[in-house]
């Protein structure tokens, strides 16, 4: 049975903090953040927000553009790493905000946990959701899976930059409008790492930043590696002698703590797929140096242990971005993926789903065909697992693209002066006093002191 995506949705927050302003207040080069990081906006929660409503307010517009009813839906993921309770799901907060709207006790009948992975548990709740529909339990019903952080790192720390908010929410079914996942090669990695996490208590995560970087990549990798199997044994994909399986994916879809990180893992996992193919001699006469190779035993703490591997390895990666081979690739596969990204920031589990919006979008707008094309998804979430996985656009996309305008999502947003963005960021105002008041939108109105109940209404 087919599974895959029928429409996507997304919700930003109205704030948002310009890198212009950051950069004066934090005596931070500006070319580090927009050329550097490729960050330009950052979205933020106002203070009657918190992640359930913005997977909330993401669900609610899937559900009425689609015109879908509670008892369609079978199944509510929530996938998030800012939760802001140990027990009760999001998913719980969720039901609640909606059936405000849908009426008491109209979600009865669904199911859904919420998941936990930094930010590839989305990809997992997506996987199991699509082996749910795959598995002939649906009966017929949709499952929407919702993706809804807010990335807040401590006011100072080089995190900071790499900020943004914002819920995608994602309808599943057996008859998908808009891509079909490929069976039977979805692949992972896993193992123990204290790269990014978030202690109970902690308003913020501790972060090792470029191990971060780094194990995302070699994370991504392994997971790359494990897929190549996959499509070769399930014939999926059968390259030539001088060819890669990236030579069969149209677009290439990566996490996105920032946007520049994309482009960063396009061009390690080019390098990963061509320096066995004979096209490598040739590409390295026109880089100009011989590719760096890691001491054995080449794991992580002997790469990071070994500053002048770094310094070589990332004047390489330079030297191969700067090529027409890459330049190529990465204006067809990645480039389109990146635009949302840059003006929103980082939005953790949702990071990757809004870089394939924004892939869709910008890619439909400048007129290409996208019926039939291969999408690559690389999920990344510290901690630290990965997964790679594929699907297929559909014929009739161009319905449902046509329907989408990131642009209109960011329209009309305030740009918050550094004062009101750190009142924010430290949580100081009373509940009663945001910035805005949220028309149209659920938000949150009262927790309460005693024993931490939250109230939320939608905001008419
Ligand atoms: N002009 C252009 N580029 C500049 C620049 C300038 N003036 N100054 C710096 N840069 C470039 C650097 O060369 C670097 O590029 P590279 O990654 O291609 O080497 C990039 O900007 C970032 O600079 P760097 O010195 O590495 O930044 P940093 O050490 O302050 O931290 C992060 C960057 C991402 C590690 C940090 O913001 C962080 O910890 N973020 C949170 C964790 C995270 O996002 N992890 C990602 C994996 S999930």
């Amino acid at each position: 049975m087919a599974a895959g995506i029928d429409d996507i949705s997304v919700y930003i927050p109205k704030l948002y903090v310009d890198t212009e302003d950051f950069a004066q207040a934090r005596d931070v080069d500006i070319d580090k953040m927009r050329k550097g990081l490729g960050i330009y906006q950052m979205a933020i929660a106002d203070n009657n927000q918190d992640p359930a409503c913005l997977a909330a307010n993401a669900t609610y517009k899937i559900m009425k553009r689609n015109d879908i009813h509670p008892k369609d839906v079978g199944r509510l993921y929530i996938s998030t790493e800012s939760s802001f309770d140990e027990s009760k799901a999001m998913n719980a907060y969720v039901v609640g905000m909606l059936e405000q709207v849908y009426g008491p006790g109209t979600f009865g009948h669904c199911g859904g946990v919420e998941t936990k992975f930094a930010c590839v548990s989305g990809s997992y709740a997506l996987y199991d959701n699509l082996n749910w529909i795959r598995a002939g339990e649906a009966d017929s019903q949709y499952a929407l899976v919702v993706v809804s952080d807010i990335a807040k790192y401590d006011l100072g720390s080089s995190g900071e930059m790499t900020q943004g908010a914002g819920a995608v929410a994602m309808l599943l079914s057996d008859d998908p409008h808009l891509l079909t996942f490929d069976p039977k090669v979805t692949a992972t990695s896993i193992s123990d790492e204290y790269d990014f996490y978030r202690p109970f208590g902690k308003d913020t995560p501790i972060v090792h930043g470029q191990y971060s970087n780094l194990l995302y990549l070699l994370q991504v990798r392994k997971a790359l590696d494990l897929y190549k199997k996959k499509v070769l044994s399930t014939k999926l994909i059968t390259p030539g002698p001088d060819e890669s399986i990236l030579d069969y994916i149209d677009y290439l879809n990566m996490h996105l703590p920032y946007s520049a990180m994309g482009r960063k893992a396009l061009a390690y996992l080019l390098r990963h797929e061509w320096r066995h193919l004979p096209r490598w001699k040739s590409l390295i006469e026109k880089i100009g140096m011989a590719e760096p190779v890691a001491q054995h035993p080449g794991t992580i703490e002997t790469i990071l242990a070994n500053p002048e591997f770094i310094k070589d390895d990332s004047k390489f990666n330079r030297l191969l971005m700067e090529t027409d081979e890459f330049i190529d690739i990465y204006e067809k596969k990645l480039s389109s993926s990146l635009i949302a990204s840059k003006m929103i920031g980082n939005l953790y589990t949702a990071s990757l789903y809004l870089g394939l919006r924004s892939s869709l979008e910008y890619e439909h707008r400048k007129g290409v065909d996208l019926a039939g094309k291969r999408v690559g998804f690389g999920s990344y979430g510290s901690g630290s697992s990965a997964m790679v996985f594929s699907g297929v656009i559909t014929e009739e996309y161009a319905d449902v693209v046509s329907k989408m305008n990131l642009d209109s999502e960011m329209k009309n947003r305030r740009r918050l002066t550094l004062d009101e963005y750190e009142l924010l960021h430290r949580g100081q105002m009373p509940l009663t006093e945001s910035i805005l008041s949220g028309d149209g939108e659920f938000i949150l109105t009262d927790v309460n002191k005693s024993n931490s109940e939250r109230q939320y209404v939608f905001k008419s």
